[in-house]
């Protein structure tokens, strides 16, 4: 009879892989049927690194990487997330190609990619699950995928030369952007 208790609790729970791991989370407990997935996954699961913003699906700043698709968490129920890949920026390797990028223009100052930070996570995740897809892009290519991600910093410029491969400044050294190649069908390792 536990047996049977117990197999009825597992097909209630809703299991989300959160950055390579199975997780479950139960019904009245963890979870509830209006909980968005941004919620789920910052105030249950800990991870902080995707941001709360507008709320709306208008700033990008919830981002996560859903089966290899950007989604934004804010309009995402936490049970459709149920059986699916979830990727947050906790889970993506820090030597990725995109935090690289942003990383290398980071310098304080003008020219910088990241101020405050707090748009940085939806903006890398976004250009990554773009980049697994489209390993070629040209920059406008890249500035139209990250159309709904907004920097109340007004990093644009900057961000726009870690997409694009060129530095803002001149005594800036160049990042890497779209001179990154990605093999495509190439699955990071999200386990690290
Ligand atoms: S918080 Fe989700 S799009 Fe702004
Ligand atoms: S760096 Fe502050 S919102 Fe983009």
């Amino acid at each position: 009879m536990a047996a049977v208790s117990r197999l009825e609790a597992r097909r209630t729970a809703v299991r989300i892989r959160i950055n390579g791991r199975w997780r479950e989370f139960k019904p009245g407990k963890d979870i509830a049927p209006s909980m968005t997935l941004g919620h789920l996954l910052r105030e249950v699961a800990g991870l902080t690194g995707l941001k709360l913003s507008c709320g709306e699906g208008a700033c990008g700043a919830c981002t996560v990487i859903m089966d290899g698709k950007a989604v934004l968490s804010c309009m995402m129920l936490a049970v459709q997330a149920n059986g699916r890949e979830i990727l947050t920026i906790e889970g993506l390797p820090a030597d990725d190609p995109v935090i690289e990028a942003f990383v290398q223009q980071s310098e304080p100052g003008y020219g910088t990619a990241l101020q405050c930070g707090y748009c940085t996570p939806g903006f890398i995740l976004t250009a990554r699950a773009f980049l697994n897809q489209n390993p070629d892009p040209t920059l406008e290519e890249v500035k139209t995928a990250l159309l709904g991600n907004i920097c109340r910093c007004g990093c644009y410029a900057a961000i726009e030369a870690v997409l694009g491969g060129r530095p803002v400044a001149a005594d800036q050294k160049p990042s890497i952007g779209c001179n990154i190649k990605w093999k495509p069908g190439q699955e990071p390792d999200y386990s690290r």
